[in-house]
């Protein structure tokens, strides 16, 4: 698979990264979650899927892996899977996120599945708990789903907490995760915090798909500013896959003899900006399916066809505030 640097963070990654927010965890918001894992939610049953996974990642060629404090045992399970492979620091690049605590209990219904608190007290003691759990194996420390209401962008002292993690190399780059309407106002004001006469954030991951592209131009800048760009939620959660909004799409992948999970991962991979576009796969076989997208060449029939599905930014995260978790 081919191999990007990761903007001005130096870190080595594949076009194609893994994230592990549907595998984590017993409950999740993608569409298909709940009768993808069929009832089979023990945390072994779970632990064995992400291992099967990430073992399917790892033969592909994907170097990225991207996990979160509040993915439920996402952090433990690569931890449990880089100790039983033997995989050494300079064979993958890893990120997690501070900023939202996991509080669902191993539940898929819960009052609420996670906590967000963007202070510095929570960034200490969630990297704490990384450090517990992942020792000196993270690459890229996320600020998670950081927004204009979070506080995170007005906050010096958890800048300078961020800055010293890196300047001490704790870890060797600092991100931010994007979420809502506001992404690319966000961005902007984020890509103006500077600390120790540097950008503060190296990496930004940010949610584009056909149906949400609103933050393309800011990407473009932030990318030809220097920063890696991550993509996440390039399926729109699964709906590009089923549902709807996922007609025009199998149209496409049927005239190109393809998944149409492909079709949306190769027209998010065509953007000259985008470094690592995070698959979301839970089992071997979507994976696979996914990995087709970096064979796959869309034409113009097929390229207009997904410009045309964009929708109203904040339609869309009205919606994707109303996925069930299941
Ligand atoms: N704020 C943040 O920082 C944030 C937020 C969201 C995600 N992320 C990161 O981005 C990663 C990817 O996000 P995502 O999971 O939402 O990505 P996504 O690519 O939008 O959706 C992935 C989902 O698409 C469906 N899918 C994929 N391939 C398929 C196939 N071949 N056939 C049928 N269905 C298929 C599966 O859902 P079903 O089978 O369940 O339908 C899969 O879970 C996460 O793991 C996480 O690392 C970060």
């Amino acid at each position: 698979m081919e191999q990007r640097k990761l903007g001005r963070s130096g870190l080595t990654v594949s076009r194609l990264g893994l994230g592990l927010a549907a595998l984590g965890r017993p409950g999740y918001v993608n569409v298909g979650h709940g009768a993808d894992l069929a009832g089979r939610t023990a945390v072994a049953d779970l632990e064995g899927r992400s291992h099967a996974v990430l073992d399917a990642a790892l033969r592909a060629g994907i170097l990225y892996l991207d996990a979160a404090r509040s993915y439920g045992r996402a952090e433990a399970f690569l931890a449990s899977w880089l100790s039983a492979r033997g995989i050494g620091r300079a064979e993958l690049t890893i990120g997690t996120k501070w900023g939202y605590a996991y509080t669902a209990n191993w539940q898929v219904r819960a009052d609420e599945h996670e906590i967000k608190n963007h202070g510095l007290a929570t960034l200490r003691r969630q990297w704490a708990e990384t450090r517990a759990t992942l020792g000196d194996r993270v690459d890229l420390l996320q600020v998670h789903s950081a927004t204009l209401a979070s506080g995170i962008l007005d906050d010096a002292s958890v800048h300078d907490e961020l800055a010293r993690l890196r300047s001490d190399g704790e870890v060797r780059a600092i991100g931010l995760s994007l979420s809502g309407a506001a992404q690319a106002e966000t961005l902007r004001r984020a890509m103006a915090i500077g600390s120790d006469d540097r950008p503060l954030f190296d990496v930004v991951q940010a949610t584009w798909n056909a149906l949400e592209p609103s933050i393309g131009s800011a990407l473009d800048d932030a990318h030809a500013s220097g920063m890696g760009v991550i993509v996440k939620e390039a399926l729109a959660n699964g709906r590009l896959v089923r549902g709807v909004e996922a007609d025009r799409i199998a149209e496409q992948a049927r005239r190109l003899a393809t998944t149409p999970d492909a079709v949306a991962l190769a027209y998010v991979m065509e953007r000259p900006w985008s470094d690592v576009v995070l698959s979301g796969a839970i089992s071997v076989e979507q994976l696979r399916d996914n990995v087709a997208a970096l064979e796959l060449h869309l034409d113009d029939e097929a390229r207009h066809a997904l410009n045309a599905m964009a929708v109203p930014v904040e339609r869309y995260w009205r919606e994707r505030a109303a996925l069930a978790w299941n």
